[in-house]
């Protein structure tokens, strides 16, 4: 038997071609009533006031920090285990990003490195923190808050990875990533190997209304229908037709398509996260006692594991090892701030030691809901089998 098994794939029903195939036939393909209906439904399944729907998670990010007036001169912190985009949306408004580094046993940013940087600079040095619920583990948002609350800080939560996880906070209240208790925002990403696919897409999901206004016209331009100015030639002429932008905004627009495929996706994420839950508890029992490092698992905190990270010593022979077996692993993340772009910045190797060892070590290891039984013992006798070689 010939394997041929990703890391991370989308999963397609009848039923999601037949939502797909229904937009084709309405008369929106795209700004039509797919998409606020998809933005309820994810709104009710996180949590949240309101939900704004956008192209892709990387959009999800920008447009909250754009609509704070984050600009040149201003600083975030991050974390650099994550995907890029996670700096790269500050960057898009000009401003710096600083990062702290990751706690070695969740991956996720340390508290502790967060508090350190922040004692180092005078309050208001900052003004927003993007901490990420790497691989699905949610971050301890009640923790930064009391430190956002301390400094002055914007709290935007990049939730693409954790549609579906929560953490139990201080009162043993379980909080879900992105419902906006704990932070001003948060983004969630649509892209294939994500828990909910929709092509490419994003969602922002936040419990402010004045915030949720502007997202919703920067979204679009900055264009607005509500709360007009009228400062226009004979402004009473105007018919249904006019329009203001007040802002630049951007097109950051998701289309009919890609929503109903996502809202169709949405009816089985609770479904897919017990499968990633049945698929993490085999890995663990298999990996138990070995010299493979997992994960932290901590009862508080649910993780809606979009991946499963382990770490070993000699990553780049297993990762070889797995793709000879017909296993295409994949490595979260090569760290941001040692990329080419972020180094011009004077970031270094050396400045975040934990991301670091880290980074030489991990390989995420096949997690999706359909990955079969089959799929996965196979999986698990190959990483086994290369263990024991060594
Ligand atoms: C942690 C994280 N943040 C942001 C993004 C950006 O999402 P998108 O690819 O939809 O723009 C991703 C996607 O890979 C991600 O993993």
């Amino acid at each position: 038997m010939s394997f041929k098994i990703p890391y991370g794939k989308q999963c397609i029903s009848e039923e999601d071609t037949s939502a797909v195939i229904e937009a084709l036939h309405s008369d929106f393909l795209t700004q039509g009533p797919k998409i606020l209906e998809f933005e309820k439904n994810f709104a009710a399944y996180i949590g949240s006031k309101f939900a704004v729907a956008v192209s892709n998670g990387t959009a999800a990010l920008h447009l909250p920090l754009l609509a704070i007036g984050l600009k040149s001169g201003d600083r975030i912190i991050t974390t650099p285990i994550t995907f890029a985009a996670s700096a790269n949306a500050a960057r898009y408004c000009g401003a710096e990003v600083y990062f702290a580094d990751i706690d070695s046993d969740t991956y996720v940013i340390s508290i502790d490195s967060v508090k350190a940087l922040l004692q180092k600079h005078p309050k208001g040095f900052f003004k927003a923190i993007v901490p990420v619920d790497f691989t699905g583990y949610p971050v301890n948002l009640e923790e930064i808050k009391k430190l956002a609350n301390e400094y002055g800080l914007f709290v935007l939560e990049d939730a693409c990875h954790s549609p579906g996880g929560y953490f139990k906070d201080s009162k043993g209240v379980n909080q879900n990533c992105g419902n906006g208790v704990y932070a001003e925002a948060a983004a969630f990403s649509f892209h294939p190997v994500k828990h909910i696919a929709s092509g490419e897409g994003g969602m922002i999901t936040t419990n402010n209304e004045g915030l949720y206004k502007k997202l919703m016209m920067l979204r679009t331009h900055g264009i607005t229908k509500e709360n007009m100015l009228l400062d226009f030639p004979e402004a009473d002429k105007q018919g249904l037709w006019y329009y203001e932008m007040q802002e630049l905004g951007y097109n950051y627009r998701i289309t009919d398509i890609q929503a109903a495929l996502a809202n169709s996706q949405l009816k089985r994420a609770e479904q897919g996260i017990k499968k990633r839950q049945e698929i993490a508890a085999k890995y663990r029992t298999a990996f138990a006692n070995t010299k493979i490092k997992m994960q932290a698992e901590h009862t508080n905190h649910f993780n809606a594991y979009h991946l499963f990270v382990i770490e070993v010593d000699t990553r780049k022979e297993l990762y070889d090892f797995l793709k000879e077996n017909g296993i295409f692993a994949q490595i979260h993340y090569v760290p941001v701030h040692l990329m080419p772009y972020y180094k011009q910045f004077g970031w270094k190797e050396g400045d975040f030691p934990n991301a670091e060892a880290y980074y030489k070590r991990c390989i995420s290891l096949p997690m999706y809901p359909t990955l079969t039984n089959e799929e996965q013992e196979h999986v698990i006798n190959k990483v086994k089998q290369f263990i024991n070689i060594l």
